[in-house]
């Protein structure tokens, strides 16, 4: 238990439904929502626009330090600049893992999103948040989906966002390369806590998902 607030992490691999699910229960339950994929998304998104590689992590850990990633009216903003549709990018999933996967960058966001966590009663989504970040939620859920599933969500997702050459082969073997580092990093690896509920989302609507956790939360 975490005093007397309610303190939700949800984790699971790329694409599952996290967000979405998290989202919607967020406003069912009226607590704060904290993407925290999000917060990944916009550092590399600063890497990739200062030129620097995703692998190269010197220079990364060289401008972790000096960002500022921060969250109002479920927007996220970048250095004082709103990025929600940038980080969506193809091009930020398929180096979002690398930078992840660096000890200080995660050092730093943790530290930001225990912060973010201090006061409020929250749903935090991402990939450590029951095992790391939040490690006395009062609720845990690892949320998941085949990855088959989840290529086919993932694909359909950047069509409708209008973004060019891409094929489902494509995004399926980017997201098993993505689920591959993020599963096998040394730090804060992608699992599931021994105390979370699995959802398995693959056949299942968002609502039957969303109700599925309201009634545990809620104790039905
Ligand atoms: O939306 P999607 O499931 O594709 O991914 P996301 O939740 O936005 O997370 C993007 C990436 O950030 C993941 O693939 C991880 O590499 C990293 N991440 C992490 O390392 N730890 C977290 N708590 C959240 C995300």
């Amino acid at each position: 238990m975490v005093d007397n607030r309610l303190v939700i992490a949800v984790d699971g691999p790329a694409g599952a439904g996290k967000s979405t699910i998290a989202k919607k229960v967020s406003e069912i339950l009226n607590v704060e929502y904290i993407d925290t994929g999000a917060m990944y998304r916009a550092l590399t998104l600063k890497v990739i626009k200062n030129g620097i590689d995703s692998k190269d992590v010197k220079n990364i850990i060289r401008i972790v330090s000096s960002t500022s990633i921060y969250f109002k009216d479920n927007h996220i903003f970048l250095d004082g600049t709103r990025v929600d549709e940038e980080i969506r990018k193809n091009i930020i999933n398929n180096n979002v893992s690398n930078v992840a996967k660096i000890k200080e960058v995660r050092e730093e966001l943790v530290r930001m999103q225990q912060k973010m966590a201090e006061e409020n009663n929250v749903i935090m989504d991402g990939r450590d948040i029951g095992t790391v970040v939040l490690p006395n939620a009062n609720f845990k859920f690892f949320v998941t989906a085949s990855v088959e599933e989840r290529a086919r969500r993932r694909h359909k997702e950047l069509l409708e966002k209008g973004e060019k050459n891409i094929c489902y082969e494509q995004i399926l073997s980017e997201i098993k390369e993505r689920d591959r580092i993020d599963s096998t990093r040394k730090i804060a690896p992608l699992k599931k806590a021994t105390d979370a509920y699995e959802i398995d989302t693959t056949n299942k609507s968002i609502k039957q998902c969303t109700d599925e956790i309201v009634n545990i939360i809620e104790g039905r």
